[in-house]
Parts: C-alpha cells; structure tokens; sequence
C-alpha cells in the first residue's frame, strides 16, 4: 500500500533548483493524496512564474513514480502569497527572504498551474483542519518518547531530555500525552491554572526553558479519568490545535506506554514523529520495548534510537553496579538497527529531583546523569 508518509519521503529528495532546498522543508507541499495507484501531489510554487516549474514536476514525478506500486503522478500547481513565502523562507533559512540566484525573465505559471488543477483527481488529500504541527511538512521536529510499559523512567527521560535540548539553544516543547500516567507538571514543577489566551487557547506553561502541556493543567494528578475511544485522540489533536505553542524547533511527546488504543491511535495520526525508545538493562523488558517498536514500524513511524535507563549504580568507589541486570538497551537497539542514544545511570538525586520539580539537568547539571542527558540530547539533534 502506497502512504501519505512515503509519498513525502520520497518529496524530501525534490529540491527547488533555485533555493536548493527540498520542497518539503520550503513547505511547498501543500497536499499529498493517494488513491489506488495514483498519487496526487499539490505543489506551492514560492514565486508566480517560477521559470523552472516544469523541472520540479519532473522531479516530483520521478521520485514518487519510483515508489512500489505508484501508476501515475499527477502534480497540481499553485503559488504562494506573500505570507506564506515569509514563513516558508523562515521555516528553511532562518530569515524570511532568500537570495535566489539570478535567473532569467519569468513566464507565466498560471497557464501549468491551470492545467494541473483540470487533471486533478477526487481523491483524499491532508485535512485543511490538520493543525499545522501534525502536518507532516511541519517545521517542527517531533519526537515521542516511548516505552514498553510504565515505570522504566519514560516521563524523566523525556523532561531531562527536552530541558537539555533547550540549553543548546533550540526552541522546545514538551507535550505530556500519557494521560494514563501524566506527570510531568511534578516532573518540572510547574502548577497552577494556564493562561488563555482571547482566542481561546491555552498558553504552555513556561518551566525551566521550555513550553509544556499536560493533562495536568486541567485535572490534578490524582484524579481518575476513564478514556474511552475517540476521547483520546480528541484530547490529542486539541494539544496540538487549541494550545498556542509559540515557534518550536523541536516538540517532544511524553507518549502513552506499550502499545493500548492510545498509543496506536497517536501513531497514526503522528507517522512523522520520530521516536526514541526508553528500556532498562534487564533482557526481559527488551521484549516488551519490541513490541512497541513492531507497533512503530507498522504505523510507519521512525525508531531513531535507544536510551537506557537505570543501568547501573554508582558505587562509593566508583565501580558500577549492575542493579537491573546489563545488556538490554544495546540488545534492543542491534535489534532495531538504531544506535544506543545513551545510559543514564539510576541515581537517587535524580528521582529527587524529579519530585522536587527540578530535574536533575537543572539541579546537578555536572551529575553522571545530568551528563548523559545533555550528551543524549546532542546525539539526537544528529539523528532526527
Ligand atoms: N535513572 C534513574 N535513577 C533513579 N530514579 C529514577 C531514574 N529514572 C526514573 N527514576 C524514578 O523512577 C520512577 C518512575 O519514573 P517515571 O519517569 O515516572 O517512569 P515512566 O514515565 O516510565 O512511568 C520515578 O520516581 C522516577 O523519579
Ligand atoms: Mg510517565
């Protein structure tokens, strides 16, 4: 079966020839649409005229022709206004002019583009209400953190992990969809109401660097709640619509553990997150991280890699002991074919500082801990 997910990776190797950039990172995809074995694929061109548009529906036409199953390729083209050749020069260069090279004069585009729109098909095409960041040409990098089960520390990876990225500069969020387990307002130490903004939005809380969002802003921690089916993904695309995230270069997911109805159903409407996989040393709890990255691979999201949590315990004299058993974080990921991201030693400073509502990269940023999250959060910036 051809997917949305593939059709853009292949797009990935589209560049515009002017700006050399792939058009998905310029944006200019504006839909993907599969039906049977045809694929249609909306294109915004960044300047009307574009005087090599019919090298990029070449190009287009190429790369997802090559796809197994592909019949034909029909490529739509329209243009961007103003705004949203603002944004997308932002998006791909950091500033919302690029400098093209000199080209010659410009014909016209509207006569292709006018073509295109005649052979378009009826076909499904990307929700116009998908909320930006779950598009999958989003400038925002995802990145879920996940587990087999609970309790193998998934919730202070990620909020370690998200403060320490912030502190190599990047723009990030962390968004706290285990709503089974939500923890991460103890975790990071925020509380209180949020903030809403006249629109009706939810304004992240701001904790230590970065935004988050949690179910935590809405019930306490200890209050029961049954979800039951469509609730979940509601409350998931409501995360992602009805908050105002300001400009983020990476959002990290708090996903919910294994592989239940929620777990499954963020996957699907999240296929371009990519995700790291939390375990513990013991070999048992490896089987049970497989599961979740056979679930993964099924929804086609990206394992990107492995972190190992609780791996030993440092001795008064430095020796390190094996409390849970050693060997299952670089047995997952030879498994996987994805690198070990790190070990993070068990550390009760670390578990305090969760409690406390600093996290350990905060309050003892030079522990053996602290040390592996920030060298993991640099790993990951490579990987994802
Ligand atoms: N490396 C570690 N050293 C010591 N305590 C840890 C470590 N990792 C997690 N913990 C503690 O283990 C408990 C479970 O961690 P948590 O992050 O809530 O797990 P999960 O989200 O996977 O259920 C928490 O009390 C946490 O502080
Ligand atoms: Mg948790």
């Amino acid at each position: 079966m051809i997917t949305e997910a593939a059709v853009l990776d292949a797009l990935k190797g589209v560049r515009d020839p002017e700006l050399r950039q792939s058009i998905v990172d310029l944006h200019m995809v504006r839909g993907v649409a599969v039906k049977g074995d045809r694929v249609r694929v909306d294109v915004a061109l960044t300047v009307a005229g574009c005087p090599l548009h019919e090298q990029i529906r070449a190009d287009v036409v190429r790369e997802v022709g090559r796809l197994e199953g592909v019949r034909a390729v029909d490529v739509t083209l329209s243009v961007m206004d103003e705004a949203e050749r603002k944004a997308a020069f932002r998006a791909a260069f950091g500033r919302s002019e690029a400098t093209p090279s000199p080209v010659a004069p410009r014909p016209a585009a509207g006569a292709a583009a006018d073509r295109g729109k005649e052979r378009a098909i009826p076909v499904l095409t990307l929700d116009p209400a998908t909320p930006p960041l779950m598009r999958p040409n989003t400038a925002t990098k995802l990145i879920g953190v996940a587990s087999g089960k609970g309790g193998v520390g998934k919730s202070t990876v990620a909020a370690n992990l998200a403060v320490a990225m912030a502190r190599t500069g990047r723009r990030v969020g962390l968004m706290d969809i285990d709503v089974y387990g939500f923890s991460q307002g103890r975790i990071l130490g925020a509380k209180g109401q949020p903030e809403v903004t006249p629109d009706q939005k939810v304004v992240p809380w701001r904790v230590h660097g970065i935004q988050l969002v949690s179910m935590g802003m809405f019930v306490p921690e200890d209050q029961a709640i049954i979800w039951r089916g469509p609730m979940l993904g509601k409350m998931m695309q409501q995360f992602f619509t009805d908050v105002a995230w300001d400009d983020l270069d990476y959002l990290f997911l708090d996903l919910p553990p294994g592989t239940g109805d929620l777990a499954l159903d963020v996957g699907q409407k999240l296929p371009h997150a990519k995700l790291v996989l939390v375990t513990t040393p013991q070999p048992v709890a490896m089987h049970v991280a497989t599961r979740t990255a056979n679930v993964a691979q099924k929804l086609e999201q990206q394992v990107v890699g492995v972190i190992e949590n609780m791996s030993y315990l440092r001795c008064p004299h430095g020796e390190r002991m094996d409390v849970f058993g050693r060997g299952g974080g670089e047995m997952l990921a030879r498994a996987l074919g994805v690198p070990l991201l790190g070990q993070i030693p068990l550390e009760p400073a670390l578990r305090e500082a969760a409690d406390t509502g600093r996290p350990i990269v905060v309050r003892d940023p030079d522990s053996e801990s602290a040390r592996a999250f920030l060298a993991i959060a640099e790993r990951l910036l490579d990987v994802v």
